[in-house]
Order: C-alpha cells, then sequence, then structure tokens
C-alpha cells in the first residue's frame, strides 16, 4: 500500500479538486483506493457525497480508540472507498499536541488499511503545524499543487524547509502546477522555465478550468460527467506520473 498526500500549507490552490480526481483515477484504473479526508472543511467529503458515521470523533481517532476501518464508506465508484471528515478534525493540531508520541498517530492510523487497500489518498487541509508532520510521517509521497505564481512558488520553499527539518526525505515531494492559465504571462514563463525549488516537478499541470467548479455542481469528479475534457486529461496524466514516481502500485 502507498500512501499519497495531496498537501500544501497555502488554501485555495487545488488539493482537493486533484485528491477527488486522482482517487478516482487510480479506482478506475482498478486500484483499491481510499480517500482519507482529513479537512474539516469537507470538500472532498462533499464531492464524493459522503458523510461520516455518528462514531467519527477526532479526540478517539488520535487516541487509537476508534476501530478506523468501520468509519470508512463506500462511494459510487468501484474500487473507490472514503474515510469522510468529520468537523471535529478541526481540533486535530491541539488534539496531537496532548499526545506522548504525536507524530507517528496517522500513520499508525492507516498502516492497517493495507489489507484491503493499495492506495490511501490524503486530502490535507492547509495547515504546517503537528498535523503537517503527521501527513509528512505518513505519505509516501506528498503531490504538492503550485500554482504559478510568485508566492504559491515561495510557500514550496517554506513547505521544503520545514520538510526537510522534520529529516523526511524531500524527494518524496513531487510540485506539480495547478490552476495554470497560459494567458498569464507570469504562468507561462514559470512554466516554461521551473524555479530549482520545484525539483521533482510532474510532468502534468492542471490548466484553470470552469469545469472543474462544475465538480460542485455534478458533486462528482470529473471523468463522471467532463470524461474528454482537457482538465480532466490534465488530472489523467497526472494520475500516471504520480503511479510511475510512486512505482509499485
Ligand atoms: N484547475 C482549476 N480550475 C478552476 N478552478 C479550480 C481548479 N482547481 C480548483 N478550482 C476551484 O478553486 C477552488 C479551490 O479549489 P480546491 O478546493 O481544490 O483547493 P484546496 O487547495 O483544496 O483549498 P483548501 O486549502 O481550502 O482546502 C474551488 O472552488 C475549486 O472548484
Ligand atoms: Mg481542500
Amino acid at each position: 500500500m502507498k500512501t499519497l498526500a495531496f498537501y500544501h500549507l497555502k488554501g485555495g490552490v487545488g488539493k482537493t479538486a486533484a485528491a477527488v480526481n486522482i482517487a478516482h483515477a487510480a479506482a478506475s484504473d482498478g486500484v483499491p483506493t481510499l480517500f482519507w479526508d482529513l479537512d474539516p472543511q469537507a470538500a472532498g467529503s462533499w464531492y464524493l457525497r459522503a458523510k461520516p458515521r455518528k462514531a467519527m470523533d477526532a479526540k478517539r481517532l488520535v487516541k487509537g480508540k476508534l476501530a478506523v476501518g468501520r468509519l470508512v464508506r463506500e462511494t459510487a465508484y468501484d474500487n473507490l472507498a472514503i474515510m469522510p471528515a468529520d468537523f471535529s478534525l478541526r481540533s486535530m493540531d491541539i488534539l496531537l499536541r496532548k499526545l506522548d508520541d504525536p507524530q507517528q498517530v496517522l500513520k499508525r492510523l492507516i498502516a492497517p488499511f493495507g489489507e484491503s487497500f493499495s492506495l490511501v489518498v490524503l486530502d490535507c487541509p492547509p495547515t504546517i503545524s503537528e498535523l503537517a508532520e503527521n501527513i509528512f510521517r505518513a505519505a509516501d509521497t506528498v503531490a504538492v499543487p503550485i500554482v504559478p505564481t510568485h508566492l504559491s512558488v515561495r510557500a514550496m520553499s517554506q513547505v521544503r524547509a520545514h520538510y526537510k527539518a522534520l529529516d523526511c526525505k524531500p524527494r518524496n515531494l513531487h510540485p506539480f502546477y495547478s490552476m495554470v492559465d497560459r494567458r498569464r504571462t507570469l504562468h507561462r514563463s514559470l512554466l516554461e522555465q521551473p524555479p530549482a525549488v520545484l525539483k521533482n516537478l510532474l510532468p502534468a499541470a492542471v490548466p484553470y478550468a470552469a469545469v472543474v467548479e462544475k465538480m460542485g455542481d455534478h458533486r462528482a469528479p470529473l471523468a463522471a460527467f467532463a470524461p474528454s475534457h482537457p482538465a480532466t486529461l490534465a488530472y489523467q496524466q497526472l494520475w500516471a506520473a504520480l503511479r510511475s514516481r510512486m512505482g509499485g502500485i
């Protein structure tokens, strides 16, 4: 089993859109996939039409007092299950800080899913505190959506520095361009000459496209309602690139 996190400390950069579409692309490729929504906003759960079971409670979750397998729900798609987000996840950082050994909690919670799934996709909230460290330690691969702007690129250097400071291996960080608008000069120039901090840049860029927002109208992954749109194809290319980077799925 591999764990793939969609993470950035910046908000609104396309983490959830990518996580949902990549999880769906993996499942469509026959990979038994679990989408784990770690964000109390629960946008990914909403797109996939899943609500948490009543038992879901972040306090009991981090203390290892929940049978996590029972919290998993089916989705409308073959091979794709979901751990829906609960609003109590908003306290994750505080809860983690209270534990003696907080860094590996998420990794330990994910481990048993190796029996049923080949891929766990984490949709992460924008954070750089305790939960981020848990995400870094749990994920084999961290995919980071980068809107081609100076601030998003700068935030990537902060992510990279923090990742390294925690002794995680920088080769596991995989940035990709997100919300790309080729009409903009800055977008084009950053695409043509990616800054050094975008080392490992994935060879697939997600375009800025209104159809991605329509995921909210349909409450479905793009491939379910716009199978041949260029944005859908971009997510499929992204999945192919991630699959090859992860190896062995
Ligand atoms: N490629 C895209 N083209 C156009 N709109 C997009 C694209 N990707 C995402 N969006 C829209 O931008 C908004 C933010 O996207 P998304 O929720 O995926 O970002 P996020 O990084 O997960 O945000 P947050 O940090 O709040 O979790 C949403 O309204 C989404 O529909
Ligand atoms: Mg999100």
